[in-house]
């Protein structure tokens, strides 16, 4: 095989078999096939697309690039749930020890948070000790023994991945639903499941602003889990809003602990409750969506959740007295509050502008190497739907540095929007695919 030979083949429009794509990814992987190379070839694949045997295989491929996990040892089924990303998402947190609390083993494998949308692994290290850095023998002795694991992906796990996407970057190649759902299946296939749940977000704060775009990329990546025998459900949720009232670190762990604790805000609670029914059902531990949600709440309002948090916590090093009691928890010393210039109901509140916002306070990375401030977000008043007075509170900023405030300002400057009626009221889950 000649790397050339295949790049001209996908340049024409023509089909790379099965053997073609192991060799081309597996030998980009050692470096014998160049970046120069593999640029042109995510070129190729970006304009002319893979068919679905060529994608099951490009996946295939990258996902034997590196160490594939095998959990045999442990018996309870084995789901995860992964989200394209949102701002305020942060549903896995309370989701894991939910579902965790229901019988079924999560080997959750997060990231970290670049742009306005955040990352699981930077929201639970704002509780002091918590390692999200496990040996492989701690990841797998975790999950025989609490069921869940909330961990950033280990190093030998899709290597494949980490140059490519890189590379992708580097060459405008990154938006093409091929290589983004390979990307994100094949890491998701590494960690040896029985079935996994998607949440593809459409909307002004998500990856993919259209439904559209987000309804064929959901059903890219069901059939790539189809095609690796891994049941896979995605549903299509709405990412206009930030979902619940919280954006930033700490505060995303506060609200995470509200939801254990039976509280928390409505869309939350609805997008934590349908994700968690659906990974219910594909584990076998729920004959249908109405008693996968009702041994949820059982869990929730038995306390069992909320222990099974306080342990991954103690396991992971964390300080469980910053779980117990959340006002510990970090929070930046200065305040500034927006407030509504008129009467009416709030009709937008733009999940990009306040996710942008957050970023510039210090809640997230404009660069990989950006450092996180833990304590600094935005507690938002006023969404959708919501009466206002003029006065009234939109949201409070908690800030560090004031040039900072200053830049989060100019970014979130428009994002509420008030008009006479309310906005017609719209679940957070638009669709399923299975
Ligand atoms: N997330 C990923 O993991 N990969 C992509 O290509 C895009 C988003």
């Amino acid at each position: 095989v000649n790397a050339v030979e295949l790049i001209e083949r996908k340049r024409d429009r023509g089909t790379l078999s099965g053997d073609e794509i192991a060799w081309l990814i597996a030998n980009y992987t050692e470096g014998t096939v160049t970046d120069y190379q593999m640029a042109a070839m995510a070129m190729a694949v970006f304009l002319n697309g893979l068919d679905d045997e060529e994608l099951a295989a490009w996946t295939g491929a990258m996902l034997h690039s590196g160490a594939v996990l095998n959990f045999a040892s442990v018996d309870a089924p084995k789901v995860d749930k992964h989200s394209t990303g949102g701002v305020g998402d942060k549903v896995s947190i309370p989701l894991g020890p939910i579902v965790a609390a229901c019988g079924v083993a999560i080997p959750m494998m997060s990231g970290r948070g670049l742009g306005h949308t955040g990352g699981t692994l930077d929201k639970l290290e704002s509780i002091p000790g918590f390692r999200t850095r496990l040996t492989p023998d701690e990841f797998a002795a975790e999950l025989a023994e609490t069921g869940l694991v909330l961990a950033g992906q280990s190093d030998d796990l899709v290597p494949a991945d980490r140059k490519l996407y890189a590379l992708r970057d580097a060459t405008g190649t990154v938006p093409s639903i091929p290589l983004i759902s390979s990307s994100i299946m094949s890491k998701k296939l590494a960690e040896g499941l029985n079935a996994l749940v998607l949440d593809v977000k459409f909307g002004s704060g998500a990856f993919m602003p259209t439904i559209e775009q987000a309804r064929t990329l959901a059903t890219t990546m069901v059939g790539i889990g189809a095609a690796h025998s891994v049941k896979t459900v995605a549903l299509l949720t709405r990412m206009d809003t930030p979902l619940g009232r919280e954006v930033g670190n700490a505060n995303e762990i506060r609200e995470s602990i509200e939801i254990l604790q039976g509280g928390g805000p409505d869309d939350l609670i609805e997008l934590t409750y349908a994700l968690g029914a659906e990974m219910l059902v594909l584990a076998g531990l729920a004959g249908s969506i109405e008693e996968a949600r009702k041994r949820l709440g059982e869990a929730v309002n038995s306390g069992r959740a909320f222990e099974v948090f306080l342990r991954v916590v103690a396991h992971q090093g964390g300080d469980v007295r910053y779980v117990q009691q959340p006002d510990l928890l970090p929070e930046a010393p200065a305040l500034h509050e927006i407030r509504a210039g008129s009467a009416g109901y709030v009709t937008v509140c733009d999940a990009r502008r306040i996710g942008i916002a957050a970023m510039r306070l210090g809640a997230g990375r404009e660069r990989k190497e950006d450092t996180i401030d833990p304590g600094v977000g935005i507690s938002l008043r006023a969404k959708p739907g919501d009466a206002v007075e003029p006065g009234s509170l939109l949201a409070s900023l908690r800030y560090r540095h004031p040039a900072r405030l200053e830049e989060a300002l100019r970014a979130i400057d428009g994002a509420w929007e008030i008009g006479p009626t309310p906005p017609p009221a719209f679940a957070v889950v638009a669709e399923r695919v299975d």
